[in-house]
């Protein structure tokens, strides 16, 4: 069967929120460094380009986490299946992910993340779903507020597909 896709954010649209969020972070991280961490693979969209509008000196690593086992309750234990290469101790860490849904990934990143040392750990988000939220969850930067719908594009899956697309759309 065909998945039909509706527009829900358009590709301007969401430009022009990546770079204002870019515009900020600059501002909130003046005369410091930004470590910008990817959450892999929907991270890697918005982590691009977020990075080329941030003009604090800047680096990057990347992460790779899937959810354990069953698939109706997310259990918030997650696994790691790529960790960073390096070291985050006294860096100012912004972790960078596409979506926050439960919260359950995301809190085990930060807690994990907390006991290597970091001097701070802020988030990014380019989506967030907050009727979904289960777990305590503090983000500082997001980009769009949507509806509890399953969306698609700039990173977002439905089966390994279309995270291409350079709008965010949700599937009929
Ligand atoms: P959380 O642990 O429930 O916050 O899970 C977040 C992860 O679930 C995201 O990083 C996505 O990989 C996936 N996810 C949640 N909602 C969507 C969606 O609407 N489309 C595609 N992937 C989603
Ligand atoms: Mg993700």
């Amino acid at each position: 069967m065909e998945n039909k896709l509706n527009v829900l954010i358009p590709e301007e649209v969401v430009d022009d929120k990546i770079r204002e969020l870019g515009e900020q972070i600059s501002k909130d991280y003046a005369g410091k460094e930004l470590h910008l961490i990817c959450v892999l693979k929907g991270g890697v969209f918005i982590t691009c380009e977020l990075a080329k509008n941030i003009t604090v000196p800047l680096s990057m690593d990347f992460m790779a986490v899937s959810s354990y086992g069953d698939e109706q309750v997310s259990s918030g234990r997650v696994k790691i299946i790529k960790d960073l290469d390096d070291s985050i101790e006294g860096k100012e860490v912004l972790i960078v992910e596409d979506i926050i849904d439960s919260g359950n990934t995301l809190r085990y990143l930060i807690d994990l993340l907390n006991s290597r040392k970091p001097a701070s750990i802020k988030i990014c988000t380019l989506l967030d779903k907050p009727d979904r939220r289960t777990a305590d969850v503090e983000v500082d930067y997001i980009g769009f507020q949507i509806p509890d719908k399953f969306v698609v594009g700039y990173g977002l899956d439905f089966k390994q597909k279309f995270r291409n697309l350079p709008y965010i759309g949700v599937i009929e």
